[in-house]
């Protein structure tokens, strides 16, 4: 027992703690080609979502989940500069308001890691223009959307994981190793967000019930020893990958959104050495008790906290049960130490396009079988089904 608590003890969560899945438009949707992504990771029909999105938000709706993290495709809206698409903003809409109806929260990302392949071939990111077009986007969004939505992302991830993967590391598109736009995209992002925030909290009163918020992935850095070496370079790494960014928001958002993945125990000069006595399909260790540190290092910022993404890649659904509830007890621990964390959305509603890595790794609460689309849910939607409906977690399951 991980808490302390006794036996079989219910441990209840706040009332109108959300309960959500998390999804992303390239990793679902299918039939999205006009992106940075689509010629190098080309996603395809993927699962479909964007025919078959009703039936999934059903099933959402049936496991009793009160909210919903999704993202609109900047690239469907707009296919051309300042050209907007009716269709595409009118397909948003439906989903949208299916969520109303429902009573399900929504919580809607504007940029999930694709850019339009117009923007992209002016540089993306790295191009000072795109903070101009990006605003644009979003006040078209903003305008369209304005009594539908609960919760405004700008950016997933920006900067500490977009950033180094697409222009340092050189994985992602545009696959650049170019320091000089590394730092020209964390500039823009920054800039991005920030002017975004601004926008929203300029318009009229109608707009803002809504809440605007990044989506940040902070991971959990722990000094592989006590050494001095060993302690300084965790410090540093903490700070880049977890504040940097976060210390320059502070003043422009409304909640932080965290997607918690990782732990490092770093070693100097910077090697990692966990001790991965459990580990994902994708080979990521399972460190449960990490988001309760990193959910107490946010709590400097005074903000809402949401658990935007948190999930495993398990096709035969091992260990999602003890993932979901381990994470949840370390959640809860840190709620009752005064975090003010207000919902958690597991990653992911469905099996889906992981990125570089393809459609092997099983991200999904339902299983997807990609040949005929068919929608299973595995074993450990229905428990995670149960904590959402009971909004409590029975401790000695
Ligand atoms: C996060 C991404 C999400 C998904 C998960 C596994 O970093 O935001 O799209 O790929 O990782």
């Amino acid at each position: 027992m991980i808490i302390g608590e006794s036996k079989n003890r219910l441990l209840k969560f706040p009332q109108g703690f959300l309960w959500g899945a998390a999804t992303s438009a390239y990793q679902i949707e299918g039939g999205i080609e006009d992106t940075d992504w689509s010629k190098s990771f080309p996603a395809g029909r993927a699962t479909d979502h964007y025919h078959l999105w009703h039936k999934d938000l059903e099933l959402l709706n049936e496991l009793g989940l009160n909210a919903y993290r999704f993202s609109i495709e900047w690239s469907r809206i707009e296919p051309g500069p300042g050209k907007f698409s009716q269709s595409a903003i009118e397909h948003y809409r439906s989903v949208l308001e299916f969520l109303k109806e429902k009573g399900i929260k929504s919580m809607v990302t504007l940029h999930h890691f694709t850019t339009p392949l117009w923007m992209a071939r002016r540089g993306g990111w790295a191009n000072e223009d795109i903070v101009f077009y990006f605003c644009r986007f979003a006040k078209r969004m903003f305008g369209e959307y304005s009594n539908l939505v609960d919760f405004w992302v700008t950016i997933n991830e920006p900067v500490s994981v977009y950033a180094p993967l697409s222009y340092i590391i050189g994985r992602w598109p545009p696959q650049k190793k170019n320091p000089l736009l590394f730092l020209k995209v964390v500039y823009n992002q920054i800039l991005a967000h920030k002017k975004i925030y601004q926008i929203f909290h300029n318009l009229g009163r109608g707009a803002k019930k809504a809440r605007v918020g990044i989506v940040k992935h902070n991971g959990y850095f722990e000094p592989f020893s006590n050494s001095y070496a060993d302690k300084l370079i965790a410090r540093t790494a903490d700070y880049f990958s977890n504040k940097f960014l976060l210390n320059r928001l502070r003043a422009h958002m409304d909640f932080i959104g965290l997607n918690y993945y990782f732990h490092h125990r770093i070693k100097f000069p910077f090697r990692v050495r966990n001790e991965n006595k459990l580990i994902s399909d994708l080979g990521w260790e399972i460190y449960p008790k990490g988001i309760y540190h990193v959910l107490k290092q946010l709590d400097s910022y005074g903000l809402p906290i949401y658990i935007t993404e948190n999930g495993l890649a398990d096709k035969d659904d091992r260990y999602r049960k003890n993932f979901i509830k381990d994470h949840l007890l370390w959640v809860h621990k840190a709620m009752k130490e005064d975090i003010d964390v207000r919902g958690y959305f597991h990653w992911s509603l469905l099996d889906n396009f992981e990125w570089d890595h393809g459609f092997g790794p099983r991200f999904g609460l339902i299983e997807v079988d990609y040949k005929t689309l068919e929608r299973r849910p595995r074993p450990s939607s229905y428990f995670y089904s149960q904590i959402a409906k009971s909004n409590g977690l029975v401790c000695g399951l």
